[in-house]
């Protein structure tokens, strides 16, 4: 992988150590550049050039053909959404728009999930639906505390592929077991791992998942993937409706697909289509045109350098880091080893660590931002269940060399 070729693509990044990747990604110009191109041809070009209306851009089938050769999906499995929690809730409502949410009714969670999944799973709460939150050990979710979890009432488990604070990856396919052999879904946010790690959700039999594209995808800020399962696509009524969310028929695209244009247009007959038998029964309306022509470019862009070069690169930042860290005397509490073995495969970049006390931690992490000519920017403090420290997350854009100095600097401030 040519780490130079790559830190090309984001100006700012020589300006500073950028280590924050699972906040939000540096500005890069693979981005840039796609949004500067729909917009030149929005102002040279024609409103019919395929940037007027996401649904007509032919960008659109080609962002869902490369995130579905990201994530190991199929692209009529892909909606498009903007944001993580637009997801979360789709789903929330979809199930509950199939079969009412009632009491007995349980879903379960994780004390490592972002907000997020909380509040959103806090809403079925007025249903008297119970909210399980199953508890990290060491930053990890163990299998047995899982089966503990699920019982046969629980309708949804929502599990955060990566944990935001503690770095840890969860076995998603495990857990998809578990939940399977109880007869329940799997909702998998996987916005912390997505362009880091690789991700297979047909090889892990996920239900559901949600990711949005400016972390380690790098991609804009508003656009995310929904993906649906493709026999839950045919069996699933979506919660939302739409005159874009029907099927015409076989061979009708396009425009042709909208009620426009009929001699009856705007009679309740051409309402009155089935759905597709697609995750396109999901969307929720028009999209940013902008944001998937960028989106389109940096997922074209990931699949070109290769998601197992990616992982293997970031896995290495990960285990330098520790390893750096662990010699100024800090503690990582994100799982891992040495080693390449089977912990690491609970990891990737995202690293959590201590200098042993909280204070310090707070102290230098405000310090480090000050750091003469470069500033390191990126580490923040994340506690969550009372598990936590300092979050760095380097990225691919990154060098052993920025890791060095950030430790150096580091290891001055706390002596
Ligand atoms: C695991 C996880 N899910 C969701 C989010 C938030 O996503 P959004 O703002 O797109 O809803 C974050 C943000 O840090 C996150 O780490």
């Amino acid at each position: 992988m040519n780490v130079d070729k790559i830190r090309e693509n984001f100006p700012h990044i020589d300006d500073m150590i950028y280590l924050g990747a699972a906040g939000s990604a540096p500005f890069n110009l693979v981005n840039y550049n796609a949004v500067m191109e729909c917009w030149n041809r929005r102002r040279y070009g024609s409103t019919l050039g395929g940037t007027d209306h996401a649904w007509f851009s032919e960008k659109d089938p080609l962002a869902r053909e490369e995130g579905a050769k990201l994530i190991g999906a199929s692209p009529d499995e892909l909606c498009i959404i903007s944001r993580v929690v637009q997801g979360l809730n789709l789903i929330k409502d979809t199930l509950g728009y199939n079969e009412p949410w009632k009491k007995g009714d349980n879903v379960v969670m994780t004390d490592q999930a972002y907000p997020s999944t909380g509040h959103t799973l806090l809403a079925l709460k007025r249903h008297g639906v119970e909210l399980r939150v199953s508890k990290h050990r060491d930053g990890r979710v163990m299998r047995e505390d899982m089966e503990k979890a699920v019982d046969e009432n629980t309708r949804l488990v929502v599990i955060n592929r990566t944990s935001v604070g503690s770095g840890f990856t969860y076995d998603v396919k495990q857990v998809c077991e578990i939940a399977h052999e109880k007869g329940t879904y799997v909702l998998d946010d996987a916005v912390q791992t997505i362009g880091s790690k690789v991700v297979d959700l047909h090889d892990d039999d996920v239900d559901f998942m949600v990711t949005g594209s400016y972390k380690w995808q790098c991609g804009p800020p508003e656009a995310g993937f929904l993906y649906v399962k493709k026999s839950l696509c045919e069996e699933l009524l979506p919660c939302f409706w739409s005159y874009i969310n029907v099927d015409k028929g076989p061979g009708i695209t396009g425009f042709d697909k909208f009620p426009f244009g009929a001699a009856d247009h705007d009679s309740v007959k051409t309402y009155d289509y089935p759905f597709p038998k697609t995750a396109q029964r999901f969307e929720q309306g028009t999209t940013a045109t902008d944001e998937i022509w960028a989106w389109h470019a940096v997922l074209k862009w990931l699949n070109g350098l290769g998601k197992e070069n990616i992982e293997k690169r970031n896995m290495r930042l990960g285990i330098y880091l520790s390893e750096e860290l662990e010699g100024i005397g800090c503690t990582v509490k994100t799982p891992w080893n040495p080693e390449p073995d089977a912990l690491n495969t609970h990891r990737h970049a995202l690293t959590m660590y201590t200098t042993g006390s909280d204070e310090l931690d707070r102290k230098t992490t405000a310090q480090l931002r000050g750091r003469p000519i470069k500033q390191v920017k990126g580490p923040t403090m994340k506690y969550q269940a009372g598990y936590g420290g300092v979050r760095v997350s380097p990225h691919f854009y990154n060098t052993e060399e920025e890791i060095d100095l950030f430790v150096a600097y580091l290891k001055k401030l706390m002596s």
